[in-house]
């Protein structure tokens, strides 16, 4: 069967990877499958249950490369049946802190998807770790059971 939770990773230089990879190991130690996908295409991601969104912001607020088509699709979906949260990594010294991020939780809701919390920022000036935080945030969640209806 197919994992109801996709773990979509948008990432230039590999940070944002060790956030996904963090991600999938705390869901493995609640016995919760998941799919991780690097290079997302929209065709292997069923449009239901959980995504959660990993990507950083690169150029002047673009999106990595590795994600901009995923992203290109999403105005004509209809996910009413996805719930989703978003994890952004950027660098608080850009005027265009994680706008990526915020594009693609911007995006999600628009195609109807359901938030599951607020997004989530990391100022990897402030951490330069990120995973670290990225999961302690994420364990509060599954703590709360969040993600327990998958
Ligand atoms: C060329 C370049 C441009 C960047 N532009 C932005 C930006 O516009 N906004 C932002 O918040 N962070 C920006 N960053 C910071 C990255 O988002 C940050 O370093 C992140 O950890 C990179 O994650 P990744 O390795 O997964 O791509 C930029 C970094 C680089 C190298």
């Amino acid at each position: 069967m197919q994992s109801q939770i996709q773990i979509i990773t948008g990432s230039m230089l590999g940070a944002t990877e060790y956030v996904a990879e963090q991600i999938q190991s705390l869901l493995e130690q609640q016995s919760l499958p998941s799919e991780l996908h690097l290079q997302p295409d929209i065709n292997n991601i069923p449009l239901q249950g959980t995504w959660i969104i990993c990507s950083s912001t690169h150029g002047a607020g673009d999106l990595p490369d590795n994600i901009q088509a995923f992203a290109k699709a999403l105005p004509d979906l209809d996910l009413h049946q996805v719930r989703f949260i978003v994890i952004a990594l950027g660098d608080s010294s850009y005027d265009t802190f994680c706008v990526a991020g915020k594009t693609l939780y911007d995006l999600m809701q628009r195609s109807n998807a359901n938030p599951l919390a607020e997004i989530f920022c990391i100022d990897v000036l402030e951490h330069p770790i990120p995973e670290e935080v990225a999961g302690d945030w994420f364990a509060t969640l599954l703590k709360d059971g969040l993600l327990e209806s998958n």
